[in-house]
């Protein structure tokens, strides 16, 4: 595992902002008509604005800057002209990029115009699964403990977690050592130090937890058709306890 020193941290911070600006670029430009190809254009292009590289693009031959999840899609979508979002849909964002040598990765599902009450509960529940494994990712922890602090978040609000992707260490390397699952017991796996930066990623299903992957060999959806929800936030551990560096407002 690689512990990141002041001057690493200082640079992944810089990489957090440029995440968080395209992201909060694109949920403003979630609206009905737009097409997922074109929130990939607004990505890619203002990334550079910024004078950052977007992580994905190219990464394991993925063909685009940001992976675009619609409704029973889980993660992974790739954009395409054909996909106007729809007034209710449930939209997973999910998009990195790297400033200075380092990467920053981070999630965020939005709805689009008017949602049903279940969609609103999934989204709520996952963006709070997200808060309950970042509050446990301290220094003197363990990876598992962040894990079933997901989990338990999860499933008291009656949503299931996918257990085929997980979240990843993260710095130079988009995915670093130790793999990050979103459930799990407390007190196993590693031990998390200082230094260390984590990207959580909960994706929560309304229904089952079973998914399975498209002809595209990216998409990943729901084997059950129901929806589902990510967030992710990059996430340095400190002394000072989690500073989350893909943070609105930093
Ligand atoms: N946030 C995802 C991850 O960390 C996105 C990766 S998509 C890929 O794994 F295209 F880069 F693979
Ligand atoms: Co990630």
């Amino acid at each position: 595992m690689q512990i990141k020193t002041a001057d690493d941290l200082a640079r992944m911070r810089d990489a957090g902002r440029v995440v968080r600006a395209v992201l909060d670029t694109l949920v403003a430009a979630a609206v009905p008509g737009v097409s997922t190809s074109e929130l990939d254009r607004i990505a890619e292009s203002r990334t550079r604005e910024l004078g950052a590289v977007p992580s994905f693009k190219g990464y394991l031959g993925y063909p685009a800057s940001v992976c675009i999840s619609v409704n029973e899609e889980v993660v992974h979508g790739i954009p395409s002209e054909k996909r106007l979002l729809r007034d209710g849909d449930v939209v997973g964002l999910d998009f990195g990029a790297v400033v200075g040598g380092f990467h920053g990765d981070a999630a965020e599902t939005v709805l689009v115009g008017r949602a049903s009450p279940e969609a609103e509960r999934l989204v709520a529940a996952t963006r709070a699964a997200l808060a309950a494994g970042v509050a446990a990712a301290r220094a003197g922890g363990r990876v598992g403990d962040i894990g079933a602090a997901v989990q338990r978040s999860a499933e008291s609000a009656g949503f299931s977690v996918v257990r085929e992707f997980v979240g990843h260490g993260i710095g130079r390397k988009l995915h670093e050592p130790p793999q990050v699952p979103n459930f799990g017991e407390p007190g196993t796996g590693a031990w998390l130090r200082p230094g260390l930066v984590l990207a959580i990623e909960p994706m929560l299903n309304a229904g089952l937890p079973g998914i399975r992957t498209l002809e595209d060999g990216w998409t990943a959806v729901t084997e059950d058709g129901s929806l589902s929800a990510h967030f992710e936030h990059t996430v340095a551990i400190t002394d000072g306890g989690p500073e989350i560096l893909t943070r609105m407002g930093t």
